[in-house]
């Protein structure tokens, strides 16, 4: 099949276009707004973008908001800095939970009974329940231009100044088990997958 996206003209009962870029990291974006309440949000726009510096990217869209943003994009644009944890197979529930609309001035650290805890450089808080944790410094905002205003989307790129991983995920040789850590892809529909044992492979790159 070809269809072209502006056209609309798949055919399908369901946009397919999430269902080929995949699997997705899963991005759980903490940030505190001007009163220091925390706020919580899973992205799968997301990515690293870089490496000296590291750099990462999320992008969140508009939908009804009224200003278009995220309370996490608008967070970050006030407070410059936010934390991405990576979200894995034993906190997808909780990751799932924190997706809900809720009003700016709920913490959705406590409403998910995750549990905060300070960052070592920056105010966000970080999840004690995620394996790895990468705190930025806010760079610069990509607004990306939407058919209507509800799809408008901004991504947000940060800058990783800090990284904590848990000990228990370095192996003796000194590597990630990313077996162990078990993170969760976002896929489309309400479909995930994650990395295990049974699904990693290895290929060694050409000379
Ligand atoms: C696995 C998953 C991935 C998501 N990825 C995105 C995304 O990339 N961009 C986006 O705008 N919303 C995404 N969402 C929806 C947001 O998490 C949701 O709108 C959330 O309420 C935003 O919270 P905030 O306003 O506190 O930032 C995703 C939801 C889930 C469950």
């Amino acid at each position: 099949m070809f269809y072209e996206p502006s056209k609309k003209n798949h055919g399908l009962p369901k946009n397919p276009f999430n269902s080929l870029i995949v699997p997705r990291p899963i991005g759980w974006i903490s940030s505190v707004d001007i009163n220091n309440i925390a706020n919580l949000a899973p992205y799968s726009f997301f990515n690293a973008v870089s490496y000296q510096p590291p750099t990462v990217m999320f992008s969140g869209g508009a939908g009804s908001s009224e200003d278009g943003m995220k309370d996490t994009i608008r967070n970050i644009e006030a407070s410059g800095e936010f934390v991405c944890n990576i979200a894995t197979w034993h906190t997808r529930e909780q990751m799932n939970q924190s997706s809900a609309a809720v009003p700016p001035e709920t913490d959705e650290i406590e409403l998910t009974g995750l549990t905060s805890i300070a960052s070592e450089l920056v105010n966000a808080p970080r999840i004690a329940q995620a394996p790895v944790h990468l705190e930025c410094r806010y760079l610069k905002t990509v607004d990306i231009p939407g058919w209507t205003k509800a799809d408008e989307y901004k991504m947000v790129i940060g800058e990783v100044i800090g990284i904590h991983i848990n000990d228990e995920l370095i192996t003796e040789e000194g590597l990630v088990d990313i077996a162990k850590m078990m993170p969760i892809g976002r896929l489309g529909y309400d479909d995930y997958t994650r990395v295990d044992s049974g699904s990693l492979f290895k290929i060694t790159r050409p000379r």
